[in-house]
C-alpha cells in the first residue's frame, strides 16, 4: 500500500513544509467501507452492543479509544481454551501443554503476520505500557557491565545510552510513552528532549529537537487524544539520520489502519489488545530481530533462561527471553481470534469505515459554532477520534449529559497531560470509533450535544 503513513519518504523535507500527513493516497488504495446493512450485520457479533443504559437507553459506544468492544468469536475463543486445553505454555510433556502450545504459538504467527512481521519478532506484554516499558528497562540494562558481551560493537554502540545523550519524544505523548522515557533518563543520565506543538496541535515541522545526541527517538503514530496522524517517514527519516533508534506507540494505529512494520521503517512497535477488538491483558512488542536479540531481559525468572547455575544465568533467544513466567495464554488466543475477525473484515476497509466517519463526526460538529474541535480539522489527517471542547463548560459536565442520553464518551486528559498544557485547555471530551460504530450513532451524539449548551446557558 503507497499511504504517507506507512511508506518512508525518500525525500529531504524542505524545513518550512507543514509537518503533515493525509490519508488521500491511502485512501485512492482503498477497497470501499462496507455498507451500512453490512456493519449492522458485524454488530449482531458484539453481543454487548444490544445492552441498554440509564434506564432504557440504546447504548451509544464513542469511547472505543479507551478499549474496543469484543466480537463473539474472540470470547468465545477465549472460554474454548479454558474449557477444552487449558495448560501452561512451554512446559509439560502432557497432551494439554502441546495444545495450549500450539494454540499460543498460532496466535503469534497470525498477529506478528497481521503487521507484517515474522513470529519471533512478536514479544508478548500486559499492554502497550508495558510493552515500550520493556525497550526502556532493557535499554537501560544494556548498561550494566558485561550486558552486551558477544553483541556486535556497531549495534552495541546504539544500545549504550548514557549521559550527553538524548531521548527524544513528542508534547503530544500518552504518558505511556512519555513516563517510561523520563525514568530511562533518571536511571542512566540521558537528557530527555521533545518535539514541541503548537496551540493548534501540529508538531514542530523542523523537528529540532532530534540532534547529532539524539539515541532514541519515542513517537505516536496516532495521538490518542486528537487522533491525528503523525508524519512517521519523516521523524523516521530524521531519527535515522543521526543514529537513533525509532520507537513507535502503534496503540491508536494498528485498530484501524492497515500497519505494516517494514514499510513503516521504526526499530520498534507497541500495541495494545484490548482496543483491537481483543482481551485486555495482553499487549504487543514488534522489535527487528537483530536488536531484540541484541537486548538484555527486562524482567527475569523461568521460561527466559538457556541455562541457570546458582552463581549465573544465560537466555534463551528472543522472544521467549522477554516472556518471563506463564503468559497470558487465553489472551494471546483472543488476540489471536480478534485479528482473524479484522483481516476478515479487511482492514483496508476498516480504515476507509472509520475515514467515513472522523469525516461525518467532523462535518456534524463544524454545524456546532459553539464547539471547538481541538487539532488539524482535515478528516484525511484523522485516525479513531475526535476530540473538542466547548468554552464554558467543563468536559466532565459534557459527558454526564451525553451519559445520560445513553452516549459513552471519554473525558479528561486522556493520559496526555502535556499536550492538554500546549493546547492551553484543561481536559477536552473525546468521541472515538471502531469497525462496529455508525453514522447514526454520529447523529445521536451530536444530538445529545447540543442539550449542553441549554442546560450550561452558553451558546
Ligand atoms: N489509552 C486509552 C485512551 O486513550 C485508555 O483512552
Amino acid at each position: 500500500m503507497t499511504d504517507l503513513h506507512t511508506q518512508p519518504s525518500a525525500a529531504t523535507p524542505a524545513a518550512d513544509e507543514a509537518l503533515e500527513v493525509t490519508r488521500e493516497e491511502a485512501a485512492q488504495a482503498l477497497r470501499p467501507a462496507p455498507s451500512p446493512e453490512e456493519i449492522a450485520r458485524l454488530r449482531e457479533d458484539f453481543p454487548i452492543l444490544t445492552r441498554t443504559v440509564r434506564g432504557g437507553k440504546p447504548l451509544v459506544y464513542l469511547d472505543s479509544g479507551a478499549t474496543s468492544q469484543k466480537p463473539r468469536s474472540v470470547l468465545d475463543a477465549e472460554r474454548d481454551f479454558y474449557e477444552h486445553h487449558n495448560a501452561a505454555v512451554h512446559r509439560g510433556a502432557h497432551q494439554l501443554a502441546e495444545e495450549a502450545t500450539d494454540l499460543y504459538e498460532s496466535a503469534r504467527e497470525r498477529i506478528g503476520a497481521f503487521v507484517g512481521a515474522p513470529s519471533r519478532e512478536i514479544v508478548f506484554t500486559r499492554n502497550g505500557t508495558e510493552a515500550i516499558n520493556l525497550v526502556a528497562y532493557a535499554l537501560s540494562n544494556a548498561n550494566a557491565p558485561g550486558a552486551l558481551d558477544g553483541v556486535d560493537p556497531e549495534i552495541a554502540d546504539r544500545l549504550r545510552i548514557g549521559p550527553g545523550d538524548e531521548v527524544c519524544v513528542t508534547a503530544m505523548e500518552h504518558h505511556a510513552n512519555l513516563v517510561p522515557w523520563q525514568e530511562f533518563c533518571r536511571r542512566t543520565g540521558a537528557t530527555l528532549t521533545w518535539i514541541d506543538i503548537d496551540e493548534s496541535g501540529e508538531l514542530d515541522p523542523e523537528l529540532s529537537a532530534i540532534t547529532e545526541r539524539t539515541k532514541v527517538v519515542a513517537f505516536t503514530h496516532v495521538s490518542n487524544v486528537l487522533g491525528t496522524l503523525t508524519d512517521v517517514p519523516r521523524i523516521v527519516e530524521k531519527a535515522r539520520s543521526v543514529g537513533a533508534l525509532t520507537v513507535l506507540d502503534a496503540c491508536q494505529s494498528v485498530p484501524h489502519i492497515p500497519v505494516d512494520v517494514a514499510d513503516l521503517g521504526v526499530d520498534f512497535l507497541a500495541f495494545t489488545g484490548h482496543k483491537l477488538l481483543g482481551p485486555s491483558g495482553i499487549g504487543v512488542l514488534w522489535g527487528r530481530y537483530e536488536l531484540l536479540e541484541a537486548l538484555p531481559p527486562y524482567v527475569t525468572g523461568g521460561s527466559m533462561i538457556e541455562l541457570v547455575r546458582m552463581d549465573a544465568s544465560s537466555y534463551a533467544a528472543p522472544p521467549q527471553r522477554f516472556e518471563a513466567g506463564v503468559p497470558m495464554t487465553a489472551q494471546v488466543v483472543g488476540l489471536g481470534a480478534a485479528v482473524d475477525y479484522l483481516s476478515e473484515v479487511g482492514m483496508d476497509r476498516v480504515a476507509a469505515h472509520d475515514r467515513d466517519l472522523v469525516a461525518y463526526a467532523l462535518e456534524r460538529l463544524a454545524e456546532r459554532p459553539w464547539v471547538r474541535v481541538l487539532g488539524p480539522t482535515d478528516p484525511d489527517r484523522h485516525v479513531g477520534a475526535v476530540a473538542f471542547v466547548i468554552d464554558g463548560v467543563h468536559p466532565h459536565d459534557v459527558g454526564q449529559v451525553l451519559d445520560d442520553s445513553g452516549v459513552a464518551v471519554r473525558t479528561g486528559h486522556h493520559c496526555a497531560w502535556p499536550l492538554h498544557r500546549a493546547l492551553r485547555v484543561p481536559a477536552s471530551t473525546r468521541a472515538s470509533f471502531h469497525v462496529y460504530t455508525t453514522r447514526e450513532e454520529i447523529d445521536a451524539f451530536v444530538e445529545a450535544l447540543d442539550r449542553v449548551p441549554e442546560i450550561f446557558g452558553v451558546a
